[in-house]
């Protein structure tokens, strides 16, 4: 069908076939139809939405774009682990090390930061000396060898992505649940995996702001990824404050190290457990999500994690003495902090204040070639729920350039709110979904 009848069929609410979809995406990826088509498509999506069976084929159009790794040759179970991005969301060099120690394969392909939430692979570059840009042919070596790889996106796996996303950024739309679930699980399936768990976040320093949102986005990808033939759990958790205590790259890998030491904050170390468990369950590793979560705590204990990321970070090309001599990361020059105005409870750190703040300091990056100072960001002292005395230490500021510290000092205080009542922690895991979730319709 030509290009102008699939977008009129969109736009007045009709289904696309399979054929109009991967035909769009293939002729688009030839340069038969310009960027003009496919972006009236991209906003006819937005109004109109996809069904299930729609994001499935768009899912594999976008995947078949481009190579689709086959890890067939190795025989452990490959299941990755995604999240919609947050706040000191560090998760995956824990979740990864253990996963790999506790005999899965973890082909982990991540992104930079951008905006007020941080990237995996600005985190793991701060680890001197390692290479986020493997080829293919290295990466698998490097699966082979550790059990995990984690690299960049490649120009191999997922072009048409890479692309459309460009397009929706300048076209406003990004914030449709059909279009992300494509985006995300094109690129995740293209990673020769078995199996996915998501993690979805939810509240302000989250992609989706509300929970209603964040279920929706996981109820599809959950039905998305299976009927592309994976086996896809999600859990929706907490981000209206950071996770964890750090944000900022060198911080948050350090943070990440001391987890695989057993000394992480509860928060980061429960998201990290219940990732890991379904992890193993759904690479048929455990039955039991119970015992499951043993087996984190067991892998942990007995430093089998920490000496898998030692491993990872050697077979990359990354110093691994960095796990015992935190001197070897880059340091920042200067430490503030930012004290308690009143008695009380600590009632929120919001975290995209939190996340922008660390970007003002030269932890994120403001457009896709910002320069990032790996030594630079925040470190919570208290966490919401936490009594705090008046002019006692809620977060230090580790900065290269104090003309900044003012500005970010006052983004803290605007995040932070003190209460004369106790508070509670917020719940961390919001929802659980996995293979017997309904589809809904657009
Ligand atoms: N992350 C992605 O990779 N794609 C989206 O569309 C949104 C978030």
């Amino acid at each position: 069908m030509e290009a102008p009848l699939i977008i009129r069929r969109k736009r007045d609410g009709l289904a696309l076939s399979r054929d109009d979809i991967f035909s769009f995406v293939e002729r688009y990826m030839r340069g038969e139809i310009p960027d003009y088509q496919f972006s009236a498509l991209l906003m006819a999506i937005y109004f109109r939405g996809l069904d299930a069976r729609e994001t499935a084929d768009l899912t594999e159009a976008m995947m078949h774009s481009g190579q689709v790794l086959d890890l067939s040759g190795f025989p452990q179970a490959k299941v990755d682990k995604h999240s919609t991005g947050g706040v000191g969301d560090k998760t995956s060099l824990i979740v990864g090390p253990v996963a790999a120690a506790g005999g899965l394969m973890v082909p982990m392909i991540s992104g930079r930061g951008l905006g007020h939430t941080g990237g995996t692979l600005d985190k793991l570059e701060s680890i001197p000396g390692f290479n986020t840009r493997l080829t293919l042919d290295e990466f698998r070596r490097v699966l082979g060898a550790v059990g995990m790889g984690l690299i960049g996106q490649t120009d191999d796996l997922a072009p048409a992505d890479r692309r459309l996303y460009a397009l929706r950024d300048v076209t406003a739309t990004v914030e449709s649940i059909p279009l992300i679930c494509a985006s995300i699980l094109s690129k995740k399936i293209a990673e020769g995996i078995d199996g996915l768990v998501l993690d979805v976040k939810t509240g302000s320093g989250a992609f989706m702001k509300t929970l209603e949102d964040s279920r929706a986005l996981a109820e599809r990808m959950v039905a998305i990824g299976t009927a592309c033939g994976k086996r896809v759990k999600a859990i929706v958790t907490d981000m209206s404050q950071p996770l964890g205590c750090a944000v900022g790259n060198a911080l948050e890998v350090i943070e990440c190290i001391e987890a695989l030491k057993g000394r992480g904050p509860h928060d980061l170390m429960d998201v990290s457990r219940e990732l890991t468990a379904h992890m193993f369950v759904v690479g048929g590793a455990e039955t039991s999500l119970e015992v499951a979560r043993t087996r984190f705590d067991s892998i942990l204990g007995s430093g089998l994690g920490l000496e898998k990321f030692a491993q990872s970070i050697r077979e990359q090309g990354g110093n691994p003495r960095v796990l015992d001599d935190y001197s070897l990361f880059a340091a920042a020059q200067f430490e503030d902090a930012v004290v308690a105005p009143e008695e009380g409870y600590l009632a929120a750190l919001e975290a995209e204040t939190m996340g922008r703040a660390s970007m003002v300091l030269g932890a994120g990056r403001e457009r896709l070639d910002s320069v990032i100072d790996p030594a630079v960001g925040l470190v919570l002292e208290k966490k919401v729920g936490d009594p705090v005395a008046a002019g006692e230490r809620v977060c230090a500021i580790y900065s290269n350039d104090r003309s900044r510290v003012a500005r970010v000092r006052e983004m803290i205080r605007e995040a932070m709110r003190i209460s004369p009542e106790p508070v509670t922690a917020p719940t961390l895991l919001l929802a659980e979904l996995g293979e017997s979730s309904v589809v809904r319709g657009p």
